[in-house]
């Protein structure tokens, strides 16, 4: 099966009619999150930035990963001007009228497309954001959204997602190294940790200027499904994750710099060691604010488990082995409770 046909197993997003955020100049109850989260943000704690290529990065990755299930990456080798473009491409895709936009509206049985986050059916108020879900090619979506323009916009997308899938896959080799275990240890990755088959989402997330921001959420918290994901931001705020012990922590955009997520499968592989982090996006009274994430996985049938050289009769695995396809229909049951359901008991 493929990872689209997994993704089909979440509820319908546009349940609700799907509103021109432009034209509303207060902020209708649906959105207003009464039970706001803290609002507090902790403010002299920062997420690490990691350069790439310092002699000893697989020591700052597992310190990070293990503390914080995030950092900032530099000198990645993604060249800044692709993120320029592919900005430029976000801008006019949401720019486009409502009608326009809802020509690509994801329906139940499609996983590509425009709609709400995807985890908006796990809360009871409606998020200040708007997504388009790119799986593999983005030429049918955008056939119909822009019949003039489809070409550049396909290409600066296949662009962008060429250039994360060797990024994540180095990336790869790096977390596994920072966890002791050389690509040789994992059967896809490949001779050359090339990981082949590895599956992706891309997400171009929009979260436009807000009349009320202090009420209203861009996306709530959640962890993410992934190995792993890699996030860039134009330069707006409102990424924020959860540090234990610390609270809310804002994740302040650097030019060039990506945001690595530890998610949910890295989570199990490393049989605990590091957390998949929750984050959540607050939204602002006058700057749009765009995000585009790549989220990275295994190949859809294959098994992710603590890994060997994790276990021990110290630490006996935690969890059970479960495919990407499985654990997408886990959190589309369970959403929070996700990886408690396929933790084995001690
Ligand atoms: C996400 O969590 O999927 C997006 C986060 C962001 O927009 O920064
Ligand atoms: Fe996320």
């Amino acid at each position: 099966p493929s990872l689209s046909e997994a993704f089909r197993g979440h509820p319908v997003y546009l349940h609700h009619k799907h509103p021109d955020f432009n034209s509303l100049q207060k902020l209708p109850d649906s959105y207003a999150w009464t039970t706001q989260p803290d609002n507090h943000i902790h403010p002299n704690s920062t997420v690490p930035v990691i350069d790439f290529n310092h002699p000893n990065a697989p020591n700052l990755v597992r310190h990070a990963c293990r503390t914080w299930g995030v950092f900032q990456l530099i000198s990645h080798g993604v060249p800044i001007s692709l993120f320029a473009r592919m900005h430029k491409a976000t801008l006019a895709l949401f720019s486009l009228p409502l009608h326009q936009k809802l020509k690509a509206a994801r329906s139940p049985d499609a996983v590509s497309g425009y709609g709400r986050a995807r985890i908006s059916s796990f809360f009871p108020k409606l998020m200040w954001s708007e997504c388009f879900t790119i799986i593999d090619s983005p030429l049918q979506l955008f056939l119909h959204l822009w019949p003039q323009h489809y070409a550049i916009y396909c290409d600066i997308v296949m662009e962008y997602q060429a250039a994360m899938e060797k990024l994540a896959a180095k990336l790869m080799c790096l977390v596994l190294a920072s966890l002791g275990i050389s690509k040789e240890d994992i059967k896809w990755a490949g001779p050359r940790g090339e990981f082949d088959g590895a599956c992706a989402a891309l997400h171009l997330n929009s979260y436009p200027s807000c009349p009320d921001p202090d009420r209203a959420m861009g996306l709530a918290a959640h962890t993410d499904s992934t190995l792993l994901t890699i996030l860039h931001q134009n330069n707006v705020n409102g990424l924020q994750v959860l540090k234990e012990g610390e609270g809310w922590v804002a994740v302040p955009p650097l030019p060039g710099g990506l945001v690595i997520n530890v998610g949910d499968l890295l989570h199990i592989l490393s049989n605990g060691l590091y957390p998949s982090v929750v984050h959540r996006v607050r939204v602002n009274r006058t700057r749009q604010r765009f995000s585009v994430a790549y989220l990275y996985g295994p190949p859809t049938n294959v098994e992710i488990s603590p890994h060997v050289k994790l276990v021990g009769p110290t630490r006996p695995a935690l969890y059970r082995s479960v495919t990407w396809n499985e654990y997408l229909g886990t959190k589309a049951k369970h959403f929070n409770k996700a990886l408690s359901s396929v933790r084995l008991s001690e």
